[in-house]
């Protein structure tokens, strides 16, 4: 076992067993979370929602740290949709200051673990203060190589696409009948990216809340109950064990259709 796995994942912990099971040669190239729940888990234990926001960022930690120790190439978070401006504005005010606070604190998590962070969603809205601290991280982490960590701010997949269909229309350079999906695909926000093999819901909601609609559209899906305060590295090698006993036929009658191309 390679040293940097054995330190996060010790041998004889239960996270120790569930690596020895996990195959390292076809994780999940991408995988996507809806970190959900953090509201329930404050309100369950009598705190103010905040308190959950803030539970919530420990677990943002470890399982960033615990995917780039895997070998995960992509991880995406959403952590700030497009509808949660609907939430009561102290709330929204306390979700705001803690990404900042994070985005400041947390630039060495980044450095130290090669991360690379990329912020998705629409800048305009987004508090200066917090997008002067995106600027920044992102330059700090440009060469970063062994993940890159997308961070969905201000986001929501129907505004990204009629955005993506906005720049196409304004650029005028593709013709109706270039058009095709890997073209539109370069003008969203992922552009460059694989999209999501897995994607993870927490708190047992079954639903895909305007997140990356695109992106998803063969992407395995696992719900958990776990609120997302509670998600942990152990929690994550479940999910990829469970994703790497699904059998992805991509619209073809045999496994693994994508390497044919004949999706459907
Ligand atoms: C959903 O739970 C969670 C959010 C809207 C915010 C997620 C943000 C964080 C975890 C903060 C830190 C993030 C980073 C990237 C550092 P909810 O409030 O909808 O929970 P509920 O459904 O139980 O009410």
């Amino acid at each position: 076992m390679e040293k940097h796995l054995e330190e996060f994942f010790p041998a004889g912990t239960e996270e120790g067993r569930l690596l020895l099971q996990v195959d390292l040669d076809r994780l999940p190239r991408h995988v996507a979370v809806i970190m959900d729940g953090n509201g329930r888990w404050a309100a369950s234990r009598g705190l103010p929602r905040a308190e959950g926001h803030r539970a919530g960022s420990a677990s943002v930690h470890e399982i960033v740290e615990a995917s780039a120790r895997l070998g995960i190439g992509v991880l995406t978070l959403f952590a700030f949709s497009s509808e949660n401006w609907k939430r009561p504005r102290p709330e929204v005010g306390r979700l705001w200051r803690l990404l900042r606070e994070k985005l400041t604190k947390e630039d060495g998590l980044l450095v130290r673990n090669d991360i690379r962070l990329r912020v998705i969603g629409r800048r305009q809205g987004i508090p200066a203060l917090v997008l002067k601290e995106i600027d920044r991280v992102e330059a700090l982490t440009r060469e970063n190589r062994r993940m890159t960590l997308v961070v969905a701010l201000n986001y929501g997949g129907r505004a990204e696409i009629v955005d993506a269909a906005r720049r196409i229309l304004q650029d005028g350079r593709i013709s109706p009948a270039k058009l095709d999906e890997k073209a539109f695909a370069a003008h969203l926000s992922t552009e460059g990216l694989p999209d999501p093999d897995l994607l993870i819901r927490t708190s047992g909601e079954l639903r895909v809340s305007n997140f990356l609609l695109w992106q998803i559209a063969y992407a395995e899906i696992i719900v958990t109950p776990v609120l997302w305060p509670d998600f942990r590295r152990k929690h994550l090698l479940e999910a990829v064990l469970e994703f790497q006993k699904r059998d992805r036929r991509f619209g073809d009658v045999r496994s693994g259709g994508e390497r044919t191309g004949k999706r459907s």
